[in-house]
């Protein structure tokens, strides 16, 4: 028997969570949709432009509401453990935004009290809905390139820091943890197996930097499947192109090249193959919405899972830890 249309409710309503009930309102009409935000005029303001079924004064009133059946949590991640637990805790299922947590204490957090209370959980990962992560991933599968050797990601370009994204204490970590997590999520995918050691490399040479953590870093990993990836992921690089850049996949018989958002691929190997992103949803939004939602109705589980995002999240803490030792650390 399928569920029917989950409620929804949004914990913190700021830019994000704007912009998936935005996405949910176009693809299902007559979802309900709820609104919480320690400021209650941002709630308010997004239960009027989304035709908003309620707003809650008070977290516990949403998490007691018979109403709720999803809590959508999109407040920045220094809150997401403390939120997600009580969430359980209530027998909601969970939606979060990455990064899953500020660090492994916090994500531990969350894992105990989906396992005990028996929700769903699931990260609002939408890298992986991109249209192109599939095309690339196919045009492997197919053998095109040969067997992949090594995965290079690129992602630069000089951003302006600021609200809590430059607090130390609520970012628990650097670019990498905040902005990587997606490109993190983007290598793991593509090379399509566990990222098994980490090792991270800052430059050292002075330079002058309004970000008080770490902006910028080159971390390599091994995978299981003997494939070497590559991410040189920066806040602080200018990019004459807004973030736009290169990157590669050299296989055994041929090569990938593709922008790093999307834009294009180029597949160089036993067969050629040139191929544009979707632009009707680059970002890969609301095919994500549209996969939480008929998995939820059909009992499915959510993608990404629970696993593959503390395993992407364990390769972020493990190049955090090899910057200290000096060597490569290991995931797990
Ligand atoms: N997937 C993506 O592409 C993407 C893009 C942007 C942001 N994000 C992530 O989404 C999250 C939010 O980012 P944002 O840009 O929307 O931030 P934002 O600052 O625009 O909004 C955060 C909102 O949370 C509210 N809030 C803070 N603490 C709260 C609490 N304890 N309870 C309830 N509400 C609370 C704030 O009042 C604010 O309205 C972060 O984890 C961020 O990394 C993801």
């Amino acid at each position: 028997m399928p569920n029917k249309l989950p409620g929804i409710c949004f914990v913190g309503c700021g830019k994000i969570a704007s912009l998936h009930a935005k996405n949910i309102r176009k693809l299902f009409k007559t979802i309900d949709l709820f609104f919480f935000d320690t400021d209650g005029k941002k709630s308010a303001e997004l239960r009027s432009k989304f035709a908003g079924k309620k707003t809650f004064s008070q977290i516990e009133y949403a998490l007691d509401s018979p109403d709720v059946d999803i809590v959508f949590i999109t407040t920045p991640h220094a809150f997401h453990a403390e939120i997600a637990v009580a969430a359980a805790r209530a027998g909601k299922d969970i939606i979060l935004e990455k990064p899953i947590a500020r660090n492994m204490r916090e994500v531990k957090k969350i894992q105990d009290a989906v396992k005990k209370y028996r929700v769903r959980c699931t990260v609002a990962e939408n890298y992986l809905y991109k249209a192109f992560v599939s095309g690339i991933k196919d045009s492997i599968q197919k053998g095109l390139i040969g067997k992949p050797m090594f995965l290079e990601v690129n992602k630069y370009n000089r951003d302006e820091i600021k609200g809590w994204r430059s607090d130390p204490e609520l970012m628990g970590g650097g670019a990498l943890l905040e902005g990587g997590v997606h490109w993190v999520n983007l290598l793991v995918t593509l090379a399509d197996s566990k990222p098994v050691t980490a090792i991270a490399y800052k430059p050292e040479v002075e330079y002058n930097t309004n970000i008080p953590f770490e902006d910028s870093l080159t971390v390599m990993i091994k995978f299981e499947n003997g494939s070497v990836g590559k991410l040189f992921h920066s806040w602080y690089i200018k990019n004459r192109y807004k973030g736009i850049g290169l990157s590669k996949i050299f296989g055994t018989d041929g090569v990938i090249t593709f922008e790093s958002n999307g834009i294009f691929t180029s597949v160089y190997g036993r067969k050629k193959k040139k191929f544009l992103g979707k632009f009707s949803d680059f970002l890969g939004y609301k095919s994500m919405i549209r996969s939480f939602i008929a998995d939820y109705m059909d009992n499915r589980p959510w993608t990404p899972s629970l696993e593959q995002i503390v395993t992407e999240f364990k390769t972020v803490e493990a190049a955090y830890r090899s910057l200290k030792s000096g060597i490569p650390e290991s995931i797990d």
